[in-house]
């Protein structure tokens, strides 16, 4: 590059063009302390949709075929094992749906559909675990919605009680829950403390008021404020906020003062989303007009600011979208090599079997993603009729966990060591190494010979990488969100 940007670390501002390498502006940032600048161009060339991973196989290539008795049979051959385990629970209710959301919700304000619910999911949790060698440890639970809060106190004190009544919680689990801001009260945090909780997400998206009212979502900043406040005080170890950019109405310019007023929040740990916007999958969504729909660019921008005003203040950025303080434990446990990725994000508990209740509740035991049925009632009849309400999965094949590990170092390490591969990693993926030359060009990825690095480029494009050892992924299917 010319002198003039050398020495001179520009966040995401666009140059004046006039620079003898390229003839269009440029959006820059620095990532682990290398500068990187993304071209229209290339942001063209990769910005397609394409899977997150939060698992691999994705779960449009699950089986209806896969049965409660392939469940069952993979429950009692995980005891084998002895994998400790990661417990997470689907409560699926909102008061009202936020339009902007993608998650698997059933928005009623008639707060009496939460007994039975809760009824039917502690029937499940004594089935599940009556197949459970009781001596293996859970070492992380997890309440995610909907809006986990959307029980009561005590609703929530007789779920905790059915976890300890049938597992065995080690004493250093990790245990944390989703919260909304807007609908949980002062007394139901300080029950979830009580009950062991030590972590919680605060569902926040953005502090705009306009961006807030296009979103379907109004949360003052006293309510986020408070909430977060409130979880200090009574001693909740790591707080974490969810952002997401690329929302409707956001402009660089007023996510960057919500990135500011984020900071001064000082959370332990920051999830900064991807719009994901599937009015295919969601029709709700179809409510957000697209005009306000911020183009990839601008995305990026808001992205790179992020990024940027994150690391400048202190803290480090953990693979696809993610952000931590120093000193974190997911920061260790990712320079110790643990970090692991699932459903829930990252996360430091890694080889864990996952058993998830609820509906569409999604588990992986032993090698085998299952999951429940996606609407309530088929949810609810299966469990109170048959005991189980198994709907889909997958037993993964010998090159299936292949591919999970190469996808989860891509997403976790953001390198690829070939030794620690179970086979000769050149033989096996000769054809995804030849296909990742272009990306080699592009200095997406390293091709070395004991490993494939990332670059700090590469970074905007993981998920691009990861395609390229999805053995099932095909281009132009409509299942997934754009990149950028
Ligand atoms: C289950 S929700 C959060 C819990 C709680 N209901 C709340 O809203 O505060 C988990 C997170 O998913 C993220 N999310 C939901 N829909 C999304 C979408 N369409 N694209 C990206 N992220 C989304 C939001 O950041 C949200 O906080
Ligand atoms: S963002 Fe949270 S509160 Fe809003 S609909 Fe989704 S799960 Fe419910």
């Amino acid at each position: 590059m010319p002198d003039r940007h050398l020495g001179k670390v520009v966040f995401m501002d666009f140059c004046e063009g006039d620079c003898y390498e390229c003839a269009h502006p440029m959006i820059h940032a620095t990532i682990e302390g290398q500068r990187v600048e993304l071209s229209p161009e290339l942001v063209e060339k990769y910005n397609r949709p394409g899977p997150r991973y939060t698992s691999y196989p994705t779960a449009p290539t699950w089986s209806e075929n896969f049965s409660s008795a392939d469940y069952q049979k993979q429950l009692e051959t995980s005891n084998t094992k002895h994998l400790p385990l990661s417990l997470y629970f689907h409560i699926p209710f909102c008061e009202e749906r936020c339009t902007f959301c993608a998650c698997s919700v059933v928005a009623t304000k008639k707060h009496a559909v939460a007994e039975p619910y809760l009824n039917i999911l502690l029937g499940e949790v004594d089935r599940v675990a009556s197949y459970i060698d009781r001596s293996r440890l859970v070492e992380q639970i997890h309440l995610g919605g909907g809006t986990p809060t959307y029980l009561d106190c005590g609703q929530l004190e007789s779920l905790v009680g059915a976890i300890h009544k049938n597992f065995s919680i080690s004493k250093n689990a990790e245990i944390s829950i989703e919260i909304d801001p807007r609908v949980t009260t002062d007394a139901q945090l300080t029950t979830l403390r009580k009950l062991g909780f030590n972590r919680t997400s605060l569902g926040l998206q953005d502090f705009d008021a306009e961006v807030q009212d296009a979103s379907g979502r109004i949360q003052t900043e006293n309510e986020t404020r408070h909430a977060i406040e409130t979880c200090r005080a009574l001693g909740f170890s790591s707080v974490n906020v969810d952002l997401v950019y690329g929302l409707p109405r956001q402009t660089p310019e007023k996510f960057q003062s919500t990135l500011k007023k984020v900071l001064s929040l000082n959370p332990d740990r920051i999830a900064l989303f991807n719009f994901a916007y599937v009015p295919w999958l969601h029709a709700h969504q179809r409510k957000i007009s697209e005009g306000d729909l911020p183009g990839g660019w601008t995305k990026l921008e808001m992205f790179c600011t992020a990024i940027d005003i994150f690391q400048n203040a202190g803290y480090d950025f953990i693979g696809l979208d993610h952000f931590a303080k120093q000193g974190d434990e997911l920061l260790k446990a990712r320079r110790e090599g643990t970090m692991y990725r699932n459903f829930q994000g990252y996360t430091t508990k890694a080889q864990c079997d996952m058993l998830a209740f609820g509906v569409t509740a999604i588990g992986y035991v032993d090698g085998a993603f299952v999951q429940n049925a996606k609407k309530l009632k088929d949810y609810e009849d299966a469990i109170s009729q048959k005991g189980w309400a198994t709907c889909h999965g997958m037993k993964l094949s010998g090159d299936d966990l292949k591919r999970q590990w190469v996808i989860r170092e891509i997403f976790c390490h953001q390198k690829i060591d070939k030794k620690k591969f179970d086979g000769d990693f050149d033989l096996y993926f000769e054809k995804e190494i030849k296909s990742l030359e272009v990306l080699e060009q592009d200095g997406i990825v390293a091709l070395g010979r004991d490993q494939i690095t990332i670059t700090p480029l590469g970074r905007f494009f993981l998920r691009n990488v990861g395609m390229v050892f999805d053995a099932y992924f095909k281009e132009g299917q409509k299942k997934f969100s754009k990149i950028i």
